[in-house]
């Protein structure tokens, strides 16, 4: 079993969108997996409640916590991924997320302005001393702010993963009907894209394992 939590005090940087796309993904691979959704604005329990009762994504639970302490029971599902979908601000669900958590993805917009934004958040978890990524969301590639980014990023000392995110309307298209690009876009840039950051972060917790 693997918990991951999605975290960056910054909102609306695709935290939400990856909890759902990860957790599509290693669904269609054959994986059990369970969302705990600590944030109040209630976004994962929102899809899965769009979601049509015969949906490819029908057996993913998504739970719904709201105080630290439940964050604790995490450790119980019997599921191979465990995804924490985290609120911005709220510092105590947050650090909870973080100790019951194996690995830790920061979800990132290439701006330096998004960057400074999500510091504290990077060290944060860094003082907890778990593995700790970020995943570059919006990524326009074969730009010079593209290139910049990548760049400022490597001086940080949190890990880039090697794949970043597009932009797709697919992403918000299938998550407002409570699929996911890979179920609904099967095959399009999007679904290929999630496809290829899943491999990124799969090849991520594989290292993250063996080093520990
Ligand atoms: N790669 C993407 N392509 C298109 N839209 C995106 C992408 N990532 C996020 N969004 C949209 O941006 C908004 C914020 O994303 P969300 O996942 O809710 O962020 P957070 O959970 O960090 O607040 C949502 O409307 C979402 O659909
Ligand atoms: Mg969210």
């Amino acid at each position: 079993m693997k918990i991951i939590t999605l975290m960056n005090q910054k909102g609306g940087v695709g935290k939400t969108t990856l909890v759902l796309s990860l957790a599509a993904r290693w669904h269609l691979m054959g994986h059990s997996v369970s969302i705990v959704d600590a944030d109040p604005q209630q976004s994962a329990v929102f899809w899965k409640k769009q979601q049509a009762v015969d949906s490819k994504l029908a057996e993913i639970d998504v739970y719904s916590v709201k105080l630290p302490a439940e964050i604790r029971g995490s450790r119980n599902l019997k599921s191979d991924y465990v995804i924490i979908d985290t609120p911005g601000t709220d510092k105590m669900i947050v650090r909870s997320a973080l100790n019951v958590s194996d690995a830790l993805l920061i979800p990132v917009q290439p701006s330096s302005l998004d960057i400074q934004a999500s510091a504290p958040s990077v060290q944060t978890a860094l003082a907890s001393e778990k593995p700790t990524a970020y995943l570059v969301n919006r990524f326009v590639s074969q730009t010079q702010l593209g290139k910049d980014v990548m760049r400022s990023l490597q001086h940080t000392p949190a890990r880039v993963l090697p794949k970043a995110m597009g932009q797709y309307q697919a992403f918000p298209r299938s998550i407002g009907v409570g699929e996911t690009p890979s179920t609904m876009f099967s095959g399009s840039a999007a679904s290929r894209n999630i496809e290829a950051v899943g491999q990124a972060v799969d090849t991520w917790l594989e290292a993250c394992h063996e080093e520990g």
